[in-house]
């Protein structure tokens, strides 16, 4: 592993390569984005990983101050993994003089679930990873699916700008209790991390209901569920079927159920096939 904190030192090491898997992150590493990594080290000759936190897609000061950050330890973890390049750019490397946030249209998807409880996050998002992938120009770009909607969304800004990379989804790494690896879990205190179970609990019973009733009823049962779950804030739950989320791809027929909370003060996505 070497860490550059200038893209232009990492640009020379790969413009010669074959194929280069990037994997955007914000840090604070955890085995969710570690698998990732692995996958993009599988399929690649040379593999970027960026540690940035981004201001732009963060519509809360407060929330993107208390983001958790920890770059020693993650440089250390990624220390173990063969030989990787680790992105730490600054602000002014990454948006050299233009650190705005683009406005994208990308339609209906990003005005909801994720797109309208955090207005702006979307364009903030597209806006980063279209700046790392235009400045390295990958072969393969690896999003998890835990962020389902931010997948189909950086989908969507590569088929629109016509970047030449491929999207690579990956599957959710879970805790043994099914709650899925985030970096924000470690902001939990321990009652709120039992209660945060209550988050894949539902989204399986919605997976159990859903074989037999239909979607609204099915809706209805988990939202009054959620509202008895003390300490436990309800700010979406959906049911949506994927190609249908964006106009702009050809994904194939997938119902998956959406959720979103709030735990004490910690918010808490997640998504399942159902
Ligand atoms: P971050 O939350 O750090 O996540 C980086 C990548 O790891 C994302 O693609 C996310 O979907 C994936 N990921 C997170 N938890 C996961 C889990 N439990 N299993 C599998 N994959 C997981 O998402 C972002 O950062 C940012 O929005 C970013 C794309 C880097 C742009 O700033």
């Amino acid at each position: 592993m070497r860490a550059y904190s200038s893209h232009k030192d990492i640009i020379k090491l790969v413009n010669k390569v074959d194929s280069v898997g990037l994997v955007p992150t914000m840090g604070s590493l955890h085995e969710g984005h570690l698998s990732l990594i692995r996958k993009a080290i599988s399929e690649n000759e040379k593999v970027i990983v960026s540690i940035y936190v981004n201001p732009l897609q963060f519509n809360n000061v407060n929330d993107l101050k208390k983001y958790p950050r920890d770059i020693k330890n993650d440089l250390q973890r990624l220390e173990a993994i063969s030989d990787i390049i680790v992105y730490v750019p600054d602000d002014n490397d990454i948006y050299e003089k233009d650190k705005k946030k683009k406005k994208y249209n990308f339609g209906h998807f990003t005005k909801i679930m994720e797109g309208k409880v955090r207005p702006g996050h979307f364009d903030g998002v597209a806006t980063v990873v279209e700046k790392l992938l235009r400045m390295f120009n990958p072969s393969n770009a690896y999003f998890g699916e835990k962020d389902f909607q931010q997948l189909i969304l950086i989908k969507t800004l590569v088929k629109k700008q016509e970047l030449k990379v491929s999207i690579v989804g990956c599957e959710t790494i879970r805790e043994d209790d099914g709650l899925a690896m985030s970096s924000r879990n470690k902001l939990l205190n321990s009652s709120e991390r039992t209660i945060a179970g209550n988050v894949i609990r539902l989204l399986k019973k919605a997976k159990k209901l859903y074989k037999s009733s239909t979607k609204e009823e099915t809706k209805f049962n988990i939202i009054k569920d959620a509202l008895m779950i003390e300490n436990f804030n309800l700010e979406y739950f959906e049911i949506l079927d994927i190609s249908e989320l964006s106009g702009f791809l050809e994904e194939e027929k997938e119902i998956r159920a959406f959720i979103a909370c709030k735990v004490g003060k910690i918010r808490l996505i997640d998504n399942i096939k159902i």
